[in-house]
């Protein structure tokens, strides 16, 4: 085969690394956390158990879980002048720009430059998890001119982030909620953001850095952006009678229009992740009347697998995530941040597991520019 034939855009199909941090089928639309699939999960364990069997590989005993999440609490609180860097940043900026930069200033003041540590590793890994959710909830308050809460010890880490953000106790439902989100977005096998963890890693770049480049290609659109667009999409069509002659006009407009939280890589079946938030949603909005918003969105999954159902493009996790979290009254732009405190688990897990056997990253090109040009002076130029 010549090396041309052997090039995957996008590296389809390309293994990047051996791992035993999760298990996906995309045929099947079933995903495993070190073996137990996420639905049980979001059903049965929590966030912080989550997190521990992502990074440590097995469930925790009930004292290192109970010790795990002490230690948790204790890190939530970042220094004060970390919250003033946060209250220096633009108001109308992206809160991911915002999360990107805070997560890189943690390691400013929390430093773990030496990765051969795995007590220090460990430590830093528990902060970030920690103190994520109290940069993401700072940023989304000083914003708005709202002051910046300190975290809450006595709370859960799912109550202790929508206590954070919104200045009030959730109840319990919307706690559970909220925490089985984390819980489905935690892990997903070698996406786009996990594998620029692992890149950084393998440069033995410190976890605060690692994190934040994972932050970063979370950020773009086609990734986890595409839970923020999927609402607004949903919004913008305007309710589910308007569906069929959106998406006519789209088409019509562009035959490649993307719809937002439609198709997967991997996934060519409806995203089991989808169908939890799907019946998350229906539970939550079984004794109220459901949003337009929700209506749009089961409207549009109805329509769009006709056309795209026969291409394997079915909702992704993106899809009716947003939706459940307007309920929770979050944000819009907050959505992507949310993604990044529960996705951290998994990044670090695969930071872990990159680390054990190292190799830097380095892969080839296939060089398709010019060779020997002369350098023509500048004066000499046209
Ligand atoms: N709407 C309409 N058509 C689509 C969609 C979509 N959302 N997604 C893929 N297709 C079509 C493409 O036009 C292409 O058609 P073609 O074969 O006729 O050219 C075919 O399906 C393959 O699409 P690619 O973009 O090449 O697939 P790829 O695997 O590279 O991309 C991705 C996957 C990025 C998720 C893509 O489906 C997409 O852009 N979806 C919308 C954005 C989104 O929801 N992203 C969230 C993904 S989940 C996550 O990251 C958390």
């Amino acid at each position: 085969m010549t090396v041309e034939a052997e090039f995957k855009p996008g590296l389809e199909d390309v293994p990047a690394a051996k791992s035993a941090v999760s298990f996906l089928d995309g045929k099947k639309a079933r995903l495993e956390y070190r073996g137990i699939p996420v639905e049980v999960l979001a059903q049965q364990s929590n966030y912080e158990e989550t997190a521990w069997l992502l990074i440590k590989g097995d469930l925790p005993t009930q004292k290192q879980l109970a010790e795990f999440d002490h230690d948790l609490r204790q890190r939530r609180a970042v220094h004060y002048r970390l919250k003033d860097l946060i209250r220096c940043m633009p108001a109308d900026g992206h809160p991911m720009d915002a999360l990107h930069a805070s997560v890189a200033a943690l390691g400013l003041f929390y430093p773990c430059p030496n990765v051969a540590d795995p007590a220090r590793n460990w430590d830093a890994s528990m902060r970030l998890i920690a103190a994520m959710p109290t940069l993401v909830a700072a940023f989304a308050r000083t914003r708005r001119g709202d002051e910046i809460l300190d975290p809450r010890p006595d709370l859960d880490h799912a109550a202790n982030f929508l206590y954070m953000l919104g200045g009030k106790e959730p109840t319990p439902a919307a706690r559970k909620v909220f925490d089985a989100c984390l819980v489905l977005h935690a892990e997903h096998q070698m996406n786009a953001s996990t594998f620029t963890a692992r890149v950084a890693g393998s440069a033995l770049a410190n976890p605060y850095q690692v994190i934040a480049s994972a932050i970063g290609t979370l950020s773009g659109p086609l990734h986890g952006g595409a839970n923020e667009e999927a609402l607004e999409q949903f919004e913008g069509i305007g309710g589910p009678q308007n569906v069929k002659g959106w998406l006519d006009a789209k088409r019509a407009a562009d035959p490649k229009y993307k719809v937002m939280g439609l198709g997967h890589r991997v996934y060519k079946v409806k995203d089991g992740r989808a169908t939890v938030l799907q019946e998350i949603a229906e539970h939550m909005f079984a004794e109220t009347a459901r949003p337009k918003t929700y209506e749009t969105a089961l409207e549009l999954e109805r329509v769009a697998a006709g056309i795209y159902g026969p291409k394997g493009i079915y909702p992704n996790v993106d899809f009716y995530s947003g939706v459940v979290y307007q309920s929770l009254g979050i944000p819009t732009d907050v959505f992507t941040p949310i993604f990044a405190i529960a996705r951290v688990a998994g990044w670090l897990a695969h930071w872990h597991e990159q680390l054990v056997n190292n190799r830097i990253y380095r892969p080839d090109q296939i060089s398709v520019g010019k060779n020997d040009v002369p350098y023509v002076p500048l004066e000499q130029r046209p």
